[in-house]
């Protein structure tokens, strides 16, 4: 943490973090009571929001994750490429797209059309945390844990140049 230290700024405790997680892992329960899942996590940033989140819904399920790479900050949707596929097949099946945040929304945009393709019998997505004031793309989460400003954050799976991943907290950067 000391490399960031003096940029950190408190932001979402874990506490409330946990309450987040507990509130879309019960609202998903409900909606989809009597069926089963396939959740993908979107690496890196989600692997702490899905084990948390997987472990809360008791619902059958299973978990695969892909990671998508954009060449340019500029990244229009040919400069995004999958880096990892996901190994199950979702044909027919219920999946949910497990996010840690949405920005600009292309790459979410992008990993949504290749899953599309593969015809789920349903296919939403759930992320911890919205700017939807960075969108790029007209592309809306059907669950989300919290709506924030327009500030980068670090911790709880999110990097500033992959440091702060495994901060419990959340912290937004003071630029
Ligand atoms: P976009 O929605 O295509 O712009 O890309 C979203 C991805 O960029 C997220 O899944 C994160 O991995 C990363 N990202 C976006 N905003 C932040 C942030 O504030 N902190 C850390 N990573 C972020
Ligand atoms: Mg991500």
């Amino acid at each position: 943490m000391s490399r960031l230290k003096d940029e950190m700024v408190s932001y979402i405790t874990k506490d409330e973090i946990a309450e987040m997680v507990a509130q879309l892992a019960s609202e998903i329960e409900k909606d989809y009571a009597g069926q089963e899942l396939v959740l993908i996590g979107v690496l890196k940033g989600s692997f702490l929001f899905i084990s948390d989140l997987s472990r809360q819904i008791s619902l059958p399920q299973q978990i695969d994750f892909v990671q998508m790479s954009s060449f340019s900050h500029e990244s229009n949707e040919a400069a995004i490429k999958i880096v990892k596929d996901i190994g199950v097949s979702i044909g027919g099946k219920h999946v949910l797209i497990i996010e840690e945040i949405i920005d600009e929304g292309k790459t979410l945009n992008f990993l949504r059309n290749r899953l599309l393709a593969s015809a789920p019998a349903s296919l939403k997505i759930v992320t911890l945390l919205d700017k939807p004031a960075r969108r790029v793309i007209n592309i809306k989460p059907d669950y989300t844990g919290r709506t924030i400003e327009d500030r980068f954050v670090v911790g709880y799976g999110m990097d500033d140049g992959e440091i702060g991943r495994n901060y419990p907290d959340i912290y937004y950067l003071r630029h």
